[in-house]
């Protein structure tokens, strides 16, 4: 693939946000889901749900209540690449103030967030779609796409100038995201009976990568017909989703049905992404989620992805291969990982499983 496909968007970008104001019923042909990929809308959501670990004794000092934490973390990983988490050390009050701060954002006029628009270059800035393949179907959702790390990345001025306290507010947010993110590692690290520090390093130790997408869906006339995300899995090591604490939206999948997470108050929802898969050579698996958007409410979500070091190879870790489970995955680097997956936009798992080592 050239770079030169990759300098600008395929057909003009509409903000789906603009499109929520105008359309009054109906929703244009290019958001509506083929019918096997439109949700089921059913207000009731069941009463199934991801586990939700709460984190206050990992630190106690308690082993025991240590113990029971990291096998409740290790269970989830396996059962469900999902689980929410409470107690877990960020303020819920900078949580809150991250959440609506980029609600503000989104609220601005249209000709503000334009100074930001992004192109499929490098994604940074105000984004309407992921994968530039003309003609494709289109989610019902805006987004921001920033840089945290590496340092040679985090650039400011790619950074909205409002609302005013936008960029200290994320870089604390950003500080703390990326505390947590290394303390689940050690968790992960140790329920895959490895050295506490052994995923870090995979990762490139203190040369992660962090990056944020902010996800806005607007209110949507015809919910039933549209996905607000198509299903993915996420491409990079470990995501921190801070979901609205208004509006659900995030479902995800479980033997062939979608279930709708209910958030925990201020609980951080944790997934594992492609890369974590591939290093456990598949003990852990990223797991494929989607966002469905309602007629009467705007969600507003955070995505924090922590990554592995963009150009070095990840393979499955030795320790984790053995005769009777081979490697699954040839090594590959992030970049070239993500190159891969940027052109063509959020593809269920079809990704990671098409690397698959043919045997
Ligand atoms: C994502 C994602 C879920 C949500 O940004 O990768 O899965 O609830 N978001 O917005
Ligand atoms: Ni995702």
């Amino acid at each position: 693939m050239s770079n030169k496909q990759q300098l600008d968007w395929p057909e003009p970008i509409v903000r789906v946000q603009s499109l929520s104001e105008t359309c009054i019923g109906s929703i244009p042909d290019r958001y509506i889901k083929p019918s096997n990929d439109r949700p089921a809308i059913d207000s009731s959501f069941g009463d199934a749900n991801i586990p939700i670990i709460d984190l206050g004794g990992l630190y106690s000092g308690d082993p025991d209540a240590r113990a029971s934490i990291c096998s409740k973390i290790s269970e989830a990983c396996k059962e469900w690449g999902f689980f929410q988490i409470t107690n877990h050390g960020v303020s819920p009050d900078l949580m809150d103030k991250a959440r609506e701060t980029w609600r503000q954002f989104f609220h601005l006029p249209l000709d503000v967030k334009q100074q930001y628009a992004n192109s499929p270059k490098t994604y940074e800035g105000y984004g309407s779609r992921l994968g530039i393949e003309k003609g494709a179907i289109l989610d019902w959702s805006d987004y921001y796409y920033l840089h945290y790390l590496p340092l040679s990345l985090k650039d400011y001025n790619k950074w909205p100038a409002l609302p005013p306290s936008c960029r200290e507010v994320f870089d604390e947010y950003g500080r703390e995201l990326v505390k947590l993110c290394g303390r689940l590692m050690k968790v992960l690290s140790r329920n895959l009976e490895l050295e506490e520090e052994v995923l870090q390093k995979c990762f490139g130790g203190e040369n992660i990568g962090a990056c944020l997408r902010v996800n806005f869906y607007p209110k949507c006339p015809r919910p039933e017909l549209t996905l607000g995300l198509s299903s993915h899995s996420d491409p990079g090591g470990m995501t921190m989703l801070l979901p609205d604490d208004q509006v659900p939206g995030l479902q995800v999948r479980k033997c062939d049905k979608w279930i709708t997470v209910k958030p925990a108050r201020h609980a951080f929802i944790v997934n594992i992404g492609d890369q974590i898969q591939v290093l456990s050579n598949a003990i852990y698996k990223s797991v494929e989620h989607r966002v469905i958007v309602n007629s009467d409410k705007e969600r507003v979500s955070l995505a924090f992805f922590y990554n592995p070091k963009s150009d070095i190879p990840i393979e499955p870790i030795k320790e984790l291969v053995t005769q009777e489970r081979p490697a699954l995955y040839p090594a590959m680097t992030f970049d070239e990982y993500r190159l891969f997956i940027r052109l063509r936009g959020p593809r269920g798992k079809s990704q990671v499983e098409s690397l698959k080592s043919p045997r």
